[in-house]
């Protein structure tokens, strides 16, 4: 029987982003051990079991993708293992899991297609829900933080997170229209406060979605401390790669890569620690990927996906996340 047989009893629920080169970069071989730390609907975890991996640890923070998952695990022979934990404590998890290092470590940042898609989780503001947006189900929710923040704590994130010209404008609405309980509320005060007109192609509420959802799931720091875990937990000769949204998770993953290849990070104030030799951790590191044509007529979702992808060095692992 082939590795891939019993997975095909198993629909696969949507095609991810970017599969084949993501495939193409982490080039798994027979009887390696891989992790993915963005489970989702499993779209990577069952490619790279499909191209006979032994062993595949999948992260995700989201309790119900990993509920999700269990009929592809139950499929997959014990081959695959979910962990509901966050990538940043990648290393713990391994590490308690008896693993000391692993072959290949694929990230694909932000949201799935499923929490996007399912009013009740609040992350749409497509189709109305509770002011929800978290991945992990725990802590602060949306409506807890648009309720009780100041206005200038709404408006920073707003910018910071959204890059959102009219932060304060829609800040000011936001703490006038309060309380706030669904995320079709949520959309027309922003639409509002920005005078959004139907032709106009993107909707002005995308950038507040986007930065309230980051704040809230501390995003940005999850991904540089994820980076920093994946060089912890990969061998000599093991592939990292990353999928990111948006130019703000991007920037991250290009410096990175630049930081730990040699590359000195632009405008860096920070010296190498003693003790600490700086030797790059990744190298051939590959020119950034976006969808081909074909995939961006079939998925517009795909649209601003862009993949970058290393190979470890034997060097060790650098002290903390990027500089
Ligand atoms: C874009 S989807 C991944 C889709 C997946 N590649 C597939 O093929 O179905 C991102 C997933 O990562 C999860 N996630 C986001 N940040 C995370 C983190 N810091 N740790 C673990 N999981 C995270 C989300 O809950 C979501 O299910």
């Amino acid at each position: 029987m082939s590795a891939a047989a019993g997975l095909s009893n198993v629909p696969a629920p949507h095609v991810p982003v970017l599969l084949a080169e993501v495939m193409a970069g982490l080039a798994v071989a027979p009887g390696e051990t891989h992790v993915d730390g963005t489970f989702g609907a499993g779209g990577y975890t069952r490619a790279i079991l499909e191209k006979g991996a032994a062993r595949v640890y999948a992260f995700d923070r989201d309790p119900d993708a990993i509920q999700e998952g269990e009929a592809l695990a139950a499929s997959s022979g014990e081959r695959l293992t979910l962990v509901p934990e966050r990538f940043s404590r990648m290393r713990q998890a391994l590490t308690a899991r008896g693993v000391d290092a692993v072959d290949g470590v694929t990230l694909d940042i932000g949201v799935s297609s499923m929490q996007l898609d399912r009013a009740e989780r609040g992350f749409s503001f497509q189709a109305d829900g509770p002011l929800d947006m978290r991945m992990g189900r725990e802590g602060e929710s949306a409506a807890d933080f648009l309720n009780n923040a100041s206005e200038e704590a709404i408006a920073d994130i707003l910018w910071r997170y959204g890059e959102e010209p009219k932060s304060r404008r829609i800040a000011r609405a936001i703490v006038a229209a309060r309380p706030l309980e669904r995320t079709g509320a949520l959309a027309e005060v922003v639409r509002k406060a920005v005078g959004w007109k139907p032709h106009m192609k993107k909707d002005p509420a995308t950038r507040t979605f986007q930065a309230i959802r980051i704040h809230l799931n501390a995003e940005l720091d999850e991904l540089a401390d994820g980076l920093a875990a994946a060089e912890r937990a990969l061998r000599p000769g093991g592939r990292l790669a990353v999928v990111t949204f948006h130019s703000l998770e991007d920037r991250i993953v290009k410096r990175f890569f630049r930081e730990r290849s040699g590359g000195t990070p632009a405008g860096s104030r920070h010296r190498p620690a003693i003790g600490d030799p700086r030797e790059p951790t990744f190298e051939r590191v590959a020119k950034p990927v976006s969808p081909a044509e074909r995939e961006l007529a079939a998925n517009p979702r795909s649209r601003s996906a862009r993949l970058r992808s290393a190979i470890r060095t034997e060097a060790p692992a650098w002290k903390g996340s990027i500089q």
